[in-house]
């Protein structure tokens, strides 16, 4: 093939046709070739070589081919090469092998003996769905980036702050590890640190250290071969492996035996490691991030931690806010929660009450995000009226906030939350020069509560 016609064909649409027999496979490629950049496979092994050799937008396979069936190849081309659109073909009247091929992931299927206007066809319908699709996911991750980065809500300077910490490290190989109190967002840090590596394509694994004894976790991490140890009667492949190409979570970090702390050291150096039981070694082709809710130095100072691994998972350290840290996000996440279980519920809720809201917000939320998270779902499903008010609160947040508020050095003592609420509006609207938009900006409230409770007071028309 000359340059000029390589050139072309970067810009086309590639397919991979797969048929044994040659004249299908040949009939399809002249008839693709025109409008494509066609490539053909005489067998599963030689398509799946073909794609690592160069990944195709489109494979188009036979479901029947011998030495390795069309359907095992349709499960590893999903796995291994999850862009790649597959249309399967099957013989005429195959119903069930057409539905099994769908429920594997294929997009669609064609009847032999192929017709090429149906070919066409189908081929347009698939590719059009999926740059649509493509654009939907584009669009949801700048919405979702709107008010935080992959998912993780919050504007406040110690979140925005973070942000740009994960921005700069996840394109990185290197080791991160996140630590943090329970519930301040460790795992969701973790999934978005994968999500904009370049390994966002590859499996994202996690392991939870605490939930298993030693022995457990390292067989789960190493794998073992068959007979390493008694109950071991076949090969498994561990969670080292299993992330080959994407990112390791190791959670709860702090928890894990000495006797695992070396193993992991001397993954962490060399790069490498063996199945228990093993003696081939085997390349740790990952990038780890771990995570802990403990302060880890402090383990190491008490001899709980090696202090050489400490040094080598903290390379890099992200250190999660809590949400008494940052209140102004509480807000946000409020709203955010509230929109993502009313809709999961069926529920049309507006919003919440100023008087709620200013509860939930005076709230210290020793639990963090998740306590607020599971508070928020409680009141969608339990409230009955399209706002939430106070009684529906739960009554412990209610009177913790309470007792925040009494503690509040800023609030005057005996003042009632209610007060305290029309107290704090009432100075944002004067520090606003009677604004209410930029009032209720600065409170991280609607402009509609701020009218509704002027008008309620009696204030403003
Ligand atoms: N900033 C955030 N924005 C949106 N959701 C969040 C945020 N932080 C946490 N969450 C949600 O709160 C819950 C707890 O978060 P996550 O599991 O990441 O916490 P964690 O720090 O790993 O806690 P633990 O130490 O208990 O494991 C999850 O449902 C997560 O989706
Ligand atoms: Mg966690």
């Amino acid at each position: 093939m000359d340059r000029d016609q390589a050139v072309q064909d970067a810009k086309k649409t590639s397919i991979l046709v797969v048929d044994d027999e040659r004249n299908t496979r040949e009939g399809l490629g002249r008839a693709l070739r025109p409008q494509y950049d066609v490539r053909l496979a005489e067998s599963a092994d030689a398509a799946l070589e073909e794609l690592s050799r160069r990944p195709a937008d489109v494979m188009l396979s036979d479901v029947r081919m011998p030495g390795g069936d069309g359907l095992s190849l349709l499960k590893r081309v999903r796995e291994k090469f999850p862009k790649t659109l597959c249309i399967m073909l099957t013989a005429y009247g195959s119903v069930e092998t057409a539905v099994e091929a769908m429920k594997l992931g294929a997009r669609d299927f064609l009847t032999k003996p192929v017709n090429l206007d149906q070919l066409d066809l189908v081929l347009e319908r698939t590719l059009q769905a999926s740059a649509l699709e493509s654009e939907n996911i584009e669009l949801r991750r700048r919405l979702d980036d709107k008010w935080g980065l992959r998912g993780i809500v919050g504007t406040s300077p110690a979140m925005e702050k973070l942000f740009d910490e994960i921005r700069q490290v996840a394109p990185t190989r290197a080791t991160v590890l996140v630590e943090g109190a329970s519930g301040t967002g460790k795992e969701l840090v973790a999934h978005a640190l994968h999500q904009l590596s370049p390994r966002a394509d590859g499996p994202f694994v996690a392991v939870h250290c605490a939930a298993l004894p030693a022995t457990l976790l390292e067989s789960e991490l190493f794998g073992h071969e068959k007979g390493a140890f008694t109950g071991a009667d076949s090969l498994r492949k561990g969670r080292f492996e299993l992330a080959r190409g994407g990112t390791l979570f190791l959670d709860e970090i702090g928890e894990i035996d000495a006797s695992v702390q070396v193993k992991l050291l001397r993954v962490l150096e060399t790069r490498t490691f063996e199945r228990l039981g093993g003696g081939e070694t085997l390349e740790a082709d990952i990038r780890i991030v771990a995570a802990t809710n403990r302060d880890l130095k402090a383990r190491v100072a008490e001899g709980k931690f090696r202090e050489d691994l400490y040094y080598r998972l903290a390379v890099v350290t992200l250190r999660m806010p809590t949400l008494a840290e940052r209140p102004e996000d509480i807000p946000l996440l409020c709203d955010h929660f509230l929109r993502k279980f009313a809709e999961e519920n069926g529920r049309k809720i507006h919003g919440f009450e100023p008087a709620a809201a200013a509860i939930l917000r005076a709230y210290p939320w020793p639990g963090n995000v998740r306590e607020l998270r599971n508070a928020v779902e409680r009141m969608v499903v339990l409230s009955r009226g399209d706002w939430l008010t106070t009684t529906d609160v739960p009554e412990s947040i209610r009177d913790g906030a309470q007792s925040a508020a009494r503690d509040d050095p800023a609030s005057n003592p005996g003042e009632s939350l209610a007060d305290a609420e029309k107290r704090k509006i009432l100075a944002a609207l004067k520090a606003a020069g009677g604004n209410r938009s930029r009032a209720a900006e600065a409170l991280g409230i609607s402009r509609r509560t701020i009218h509704r409770k002027l008008a309620a007071w009696g204030i403003g028309q």
